[in-house]
């Protein structure tokens, strides 16, 4: 087995007009549902995020939400992950708890299968301080997990959007290394010493800000996925303001389809040449 490339969607978009099908243009989900579709060898790993958390607690989510997550259930190459903020260290196990256990009921919805995979954790400390909270989050939400109906073990990942020490990376899948302007990537520290000897596999990268063109796009899948060997990546060209509260993942990516093509070129390069590629 060899390690290759996985996308991230950071998907904090309403599933708009879904109700009725998930797979009709009118769906907002469509075109990311159309990338998933047509690169059925690649592993699409979704952050929902019905209300910066799972919505109201201990119900299910409403019917655009069950039109889209039980179409990507359907699916072969689809994670689905529930988002929960941290709010660097600050919100309680009192807080968050219930929603991690709202994210696992949806298992438990009979009529389709709206269940998650995980959980993203959002607003990640990145002091070595801050662990002993981290590795309490990730136990609290193993152990919603595999309380009964007890469900396969949740896929975590957290998001400092910068990298953390080594240490960190032990009690969960992945860690979003880098979150940030395409401007800042050229000189981002996770690909520096000694944050490389981080678990490479399990880093994600997110790039918004994006303002070259398809085939600089392919470029930076190249170098994630053959020189860097992250494990999970996003690239959008929309645009970050926090002056005008613009947020990067509240829309299409222009380049999207592109994007998805490119990380399943990126990853046919690596299974053609395995012996250049070895797991790290
Ligand atoms: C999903 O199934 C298709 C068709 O059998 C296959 O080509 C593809 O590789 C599978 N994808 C994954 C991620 O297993
Ligand atoms: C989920 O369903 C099971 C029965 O299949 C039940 O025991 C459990 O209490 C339900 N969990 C919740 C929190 O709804
Ligand atoms: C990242 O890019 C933004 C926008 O170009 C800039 O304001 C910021 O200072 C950069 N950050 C670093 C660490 O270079
Ligand atoms: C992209 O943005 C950078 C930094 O703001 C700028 O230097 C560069 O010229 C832009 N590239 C294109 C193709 O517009």
């Amino acid at each position: 087995m060899v390690n290759i490339l996985s996308v991230v969607f950071p998907l904090y978009i309403y599933p708009a007009s879904c109700s009725s099908s998930a797979a009709a243009p009118a769906c907002a989900w469509y075109p990311f549902f159309q990338s998933i579709t047509a690169n059925p060898s690649v592993i699409f790993n979704i952050i929902v995020n019905p209300n910066s958390g799972p919505g109201d607690f201990y119900t299910y989510p409403n019917d655009d939400w069950k039109s889209v997550l039980s179409y990507a259930n359907n699916l072969n190459n689809t994670n689905l992950l529930g988002y929960v903020d941290s709010n660097p260290t600050n919100i309680p196990v009192s807080v968050y708890k219930p929603q991690v256990q709202t994210y696992k009921n949806w298992a438990n919805f009979t009529g389709r299968d709206i269940h998650v995979d995980g959980i993203f954790v959002d607003d990640m400390a990145y002091s070595a301080s801050s662990k002993p909270y981290y590795t309490s989050f990730a136990n609290n939400i193993k152990s919603v997990w595999s309380s009964l109906p007890s469900r396969p073990s949740p896929y975590i990942m957290m998001n400092p959007g910068q990298p953390i020490e080594c240490s960190f990376y032990s009690n969960v899948d992945s860690i979003v290394s880098f979150e940030d302007y395409y401007s800042n990537l050229s000189k981002a520290s996770f690909i520096k010493s000694p944050y490389t000897n981080c678990p490479r596999y399990k880093q994600a990268i997110i790039i918004h800000d994006f303002n070259s063109t398809a085939l600089d796009q392919q470029q930076i899948c190249d170098d994630m996925g053959q020189t860097f060997r992250v494990g999970n990546l996003f690239i959008t060209s929309a645009i970050q303001d926090d002056a005008s509260q613009q947020n990067p993942y509240d829309e299409v990516p222009p380049l999207l389809q592109q994007f998805s093509g490119s990380v399943k070129a990126t990853n046919s390069w690596i299974l053609a040449h395995p012996q250049w590629y070895a797991d790290i």
